[in-house]
């Protein structure tokens, strides 16, 4: 019976509480462990109240030019619908500023690929790190996986993790653009990342 099961889970899952707190760092030995073990949050440092975020910066996506940030690694398949640019990835190592002119304040890079991921409509899976190096966040960095979709004025994806002072980071992003050159295709991206971390 299915409650029967929730009713032993409970008690499993009490007792597992139960040796955690009632033993102490000591007396687990470190090399008694074998796979995996429960530990306590505090060791890392968890136990400190989880903050919320808000980071505003520029994303400059430069594709013309010399000096390009973005490059096509796979151009489009001429075998579909071409409109959509559908299979292209572009990898890019894209400089992050305070304010909108590249020649403002650089407070990391953004780095990572976006791939045209439908056929219908302007929709790229992006896929970045951006790895700050502003004060204290420097060395730092945050993980974006998601669904970037061109028709959209301001879209949104998910933070899936990061590093440093954002372990177990979680949240979104919101790009607006602010500016597009059609005929090169360089973009400045206004990003708005909202995140929870400790
Ligand atoms: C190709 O994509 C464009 C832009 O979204 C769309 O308008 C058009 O109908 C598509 N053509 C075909 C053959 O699917
Ligand atoms: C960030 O850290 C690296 C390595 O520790 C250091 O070389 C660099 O100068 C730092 N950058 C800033 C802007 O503080």
């Amino acid at each position: 019976m299915p409650s029967q099961n929730f009713l032993t889970l409970f008690f499993f899952l009490l007792l597992s509480c139960n040796t955690i707190t009632t033993s102490s760092p000591s007396s687990q030995k470190e090399d008694t462990f074998d796979f995996v073990r429960p530990i306590n949050p505090k060791l890392l440092g968890l136990n400190k109240k989880e903050k919320l975020s808000h980071f505003r910066f520029y994303w400059h996506d430069i594709l013309s030019g010399k000096n390009p940030t973005s490059i096509i690694i796979i151009p489009p398949t001429l075998i579909l619908n071409t409109t959509t640019y559908f299979g292209s990835v572009n990898m890019f190592d894209d400089p992050l500023t305070l304010g909108p002119q590249l020649s403002s304040k650089l407070v990391g890079k953004a780095q990572g690929f976006y791939a045209s991921a439908s056929q219908d409509d302007f929709g790229f899976l992006m896929a970045m790190n951006l790895a700050f190096i502003e004060g204290k966040y420097n060395g730092s960095s945050v993980t974006i996986l998601g669904r970037n979709s061109g028709i959209n004025k301001v879209r949104e994806m998910p933070v899936v993790g990061g590093s440093g002072l954002f372990r177990f980071a979680r949240g979104y992003a919101q790009a607006n653009t602010y500016k597009y050159d059609v005929k090169s295709g360089d973009a400045i991206v206004e990003y708005n990342v909202y995140v929870f971390h400790y």
